[in-house]
């Protein structure tokens, strides 16, 4: 099995005409004209940049590159411009995803050394050279990965081992600065790498017991991390019929993993512990409720809720914030089968709700229901779950942005505020009482389908009743989890979610 790239990010005091590596990439905005250092590299390669902005051939258009062969005149062989976009909407975000382009570009050229000169200009107003160094590496991490370790032979050979990217500025101090920021987003890119190759690899190599095996291996690596996993013996003592309902239909059995994080010391705040839920579906066959073939494969996908917050409470770990964190992962796999759970079934969960079954498909709510009330009787609030929980949220709002709900303002604010930080985006939709309204049942407590109209508000709706008084979120991430299908160079997850929750539970 191939193993997956080494990345690295460090910033250097330095030029761009005297840094070695193997590729310099140089930022440039919409219509900018070199000047400064920009200039002398111009000149330096005889005024192709120039030529390339007359001939329109690079424009700075945001992410847009342009390869050039320096010939010895400078000390990287290679110069990629990358387009910064329009200068008025400078953003770190854009920022970020300049870095993913440049990294990107190494890995197709096989350049294991990067230098980057991106930043000579203006972000806006949050970017200190903190946050710049912090984009950087996220988008280093990010354009850098690619899902390969099931190639061999000779389609294995066209990446580097490893990626090596400085960040290169004319400033000691600034150097330094950057170079705080680059810590924190290599932990924030490295977990989400990682999140992603889980929840990339397929059901038949990561079934429940896998992915609770992974989590044990992560709380053996951190001495802040304690693990703590139920099977379906313990699920069943503890009465967690939600989620073995879902998992009976397969041969792999399900699980509840619990990761706690203890701050190291004593914890700053008398705050409840925050609990992070996660939605780690293996597979979605819909069960007996079948989905139909076309895309089915794609439901391998329905377990990045739960990798995001494994990947979220690695880089919780790492980053040491002072307030006890708990990651719950309910995982299971959604099969049709002798012994599955069936439309008509009336499932008593974990709060003691009862939950007349309609539908089979319907199974993320069902793990998360328990879950959730798991976490609501540690004493935890707020309470974030993150799931690829409803078909109907990709068609309100699309690929581009994850569904929020929850019941409490504050508490959406300031995800909302965390997502800006991180270029995750979210987009607030309802989930009030009226959408429970669509959940009751006549002969159980509640169903867990609602009528046609808005199924990603009353799935929501559902979750809600399970959170009890503390303050809960939702992210539904089935638009931005499962379809990576956009990102080019790395079909696959995009490990959504793993940035946005730890800069939530960091406090970053
Ligand atoms: N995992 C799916 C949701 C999903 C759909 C994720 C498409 C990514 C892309 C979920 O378990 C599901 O099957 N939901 C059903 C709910 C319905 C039966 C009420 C859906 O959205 O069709
Ligand atoms: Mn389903
Ligand atoms: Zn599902």
């Amino acid at each position: 099995m191939r193993k997956s790239i080494d990345v690295s990010v460090r910033a250097i005091k330095g030029d761009l005409l005297t840094v070695p590596s193997d590729l310099l990439a140089v930022g440039f905005f919409e219509n900018e004209k070199p000047a400064g250092r920009k200039q002398a590299l111009d000149k330096k390669l005889n005024g192709a940049i120039t030529s390339a902005m007359k001939l329109k051939d690079f424009t700075g258009k945001a992410s847009s590159t342009a390869l050039f062969y320096s010939d010895g005149a400078i000390r990287c062989p290679r110069v990629l411009l990358v387009g910064l976009g329009e200068k008025k909407k400078a953003s770190l975000d854009g920022l970020r995803r300049a870095a993913a382009a440049a990294a990107s570009a190494a890995v197709d050229l096989k350049a294991p050394s990067l230098s980057l000169w991106l930043h000579d200009g203006d972000f806006g107003e949050a970017a200190s050279p903190g946050e710049i160094g912090r984009v950087l590496a996220e988008g280093v991490y990010f354009g850098a990965y690619r899902y390969d370790e099931y190639l061999s032979g000779e389609q294995s050979n066209r990446r580097p081992d490893r990626i090596r990217a400085v960040v290169v500025d004319s400033s000691q101090s600034a150097a330094d600065k950057l170079a705080k920021g680059i810590r924190t987003g290599s932990i924030l890119g490295s977990a989400q790498s990682y999140a992603r190759t889980l929840a990339n690899r397929p059901a038949n190599v990561i079934t429940p017991a896998a992915i609770a095996a992974e989590a044990k291996k992560l709380a053996r690596a951190a001495a802040s991390l304690s693990c703590k996993v139920l099977d379906e013996k313990q699920l069943a003592a503890q009465k967690m019929g939600g989620i073995l309902a879902v998992g009976k239909g397969s041969v792999n059995a399900p699980r509840l993993i619990l990761l706690k994080y203890t701050p190291p010391g004593r914890a700053s705040s008398r705050s409840a512990p925050l609990a992070l839920v996660g939605k780690a579906v293996t597979f979605d066959s819909g069960g007996i409720s079948i989905k139909p073939g076309e895309g089915m494969q794609d439901m391998k996908f329905d377990k990045s809720g739960g990798m995001a917050v494994l990947g979220a409470m690695r880089a919780i770990a790492a980053l040491k914030p002072r307030r006890t964190i708990y990651g719950l992962i309910p995982s299971a796999e959604n099969m049709p089968g002798g012994n599955s759970y069936r439309p008509g079934d009336i499932v008593t969960t974990y709060s003691r709700k009862t939950v007349e079954i309609q539908n089979t498909d319907a199974e993320g709510r069902m793990l998360l229901c328990d879950a959730i009330a798991y976490a609501e009787k540690l004493g935890c609030s707020p309470i974030i779950d993150t799931a690829t929980l409803t078909g109907a949220c990709v068609i309100a709002i699309g690929t581009k942005r994850a569904g929020l709900m929850g019941n409490d303002e504050t508490l959406i604010e300031s995800l909302l505020a965390a997502s800006k930080k991180t270029g995750e985006r979210l987009w607030h939709l309802p989930c009030d009482e009226e959408y429970v309204e669509a959940m009751k049942s006549k002969i159980a407590d509640l169903k867990n389908i609602g009528g046609k109209w808005g199924g990603a508000c009353t799935a929501a709706a559902f979750l809600s009743r399970f959170a009890g008084k503390a303050k809960w979120a939702h992210l539904d991430i089935a638009g931005v989890g499962v379809w990576g299908a956009e990102e080019k160079d790395a079909p696959g997850s995009i490990g959504f979610g793993v940035r946005l929750l730890t800069v939530f539970a960091a406090g970053l």
